[in-house]
């Protein structure tokens, strides 16, 4: 069987992750697999009736890369990315990232918001902020998500206390699959 698209861009990324100071590298691999026309990213695409889903391609000691589905309303916590990096390419529709200065002894301040079509990259570490992640438009969006090195937990604002809380996070499908209980 011949190697779909995603796995060209899978071990494109064990190289460059393998090595330090990449991050514009896999910033273009990323834009590059978003802007191909590529589909293969259909058969992760799993949406949930409730909240976005984070549907794991593939997870190593260097990274985990995830497809994550977004309904309309559905939008992620205010959160932060528990000192690892952030990629995210927009696969299908439209999203807005707005960024947070978020602190133990002040409350929140919501910073610049960015909006990013199909093609799109955006990156993030904590030193530039938190984030949030939510569609825009009429539709839903895919988002492919890079975190390096993968992220177990993180921390979220809860906004209606203004607590900061850990966040163990989970996946909605696993290669394909869809898990059962996960939430
Ligand atoms: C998530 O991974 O659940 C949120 C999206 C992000 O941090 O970019």
């Amino acid at each position: 069987m011949n190697p779909d698209p995603l796995d060209f861009l899978l071990a494109d990324l064990d190289r460059a992750l393998a090595e330090e100071g990449r991050n514009a590298k896999v910033t273009r691999l990323l834009a590059e697999y978003a802007q191909s026309g590529a589909v293969d990213w259909k058969r992760f695409a799993f949406f949930e009736a409730n909240y976005y889903s984070r549907n794991l391609v593939r997870r190593s000691e260097l990274y985990e890369l995830i497809v994550l589905c977004w309904g309309q309303g559905q939008r992620s916590p205010i959160h932060d990315h528990a000192a690892q990096r952030c990629w995210m390419g927009v696969l299908e529709g439209r999203v807005r990232e707005t960024i947070y200065r978020v602190g133990e002894s002040a409350p929140p301040t919501a910073g610049p918001a960015r909006e990013f079509a199909a093609g799109g990259v955006a990156f993030i570490v904590d030193d530039m902020g938190w984030h949030r992640i939510e569609p825009v438009g009429d539709g839903p969006a895919v988002t492919l998500h890079l975190y390096s090195r993968p992220i177990r937990e993180c921390r979220v604002l809860d906004e209606a206390s203004g607590a900061i809380l850990n966040k163990r996070m989970s996946y909605h499908s696993v290669g394909g699959k869809v898990l059962t209980g996960t939430r």
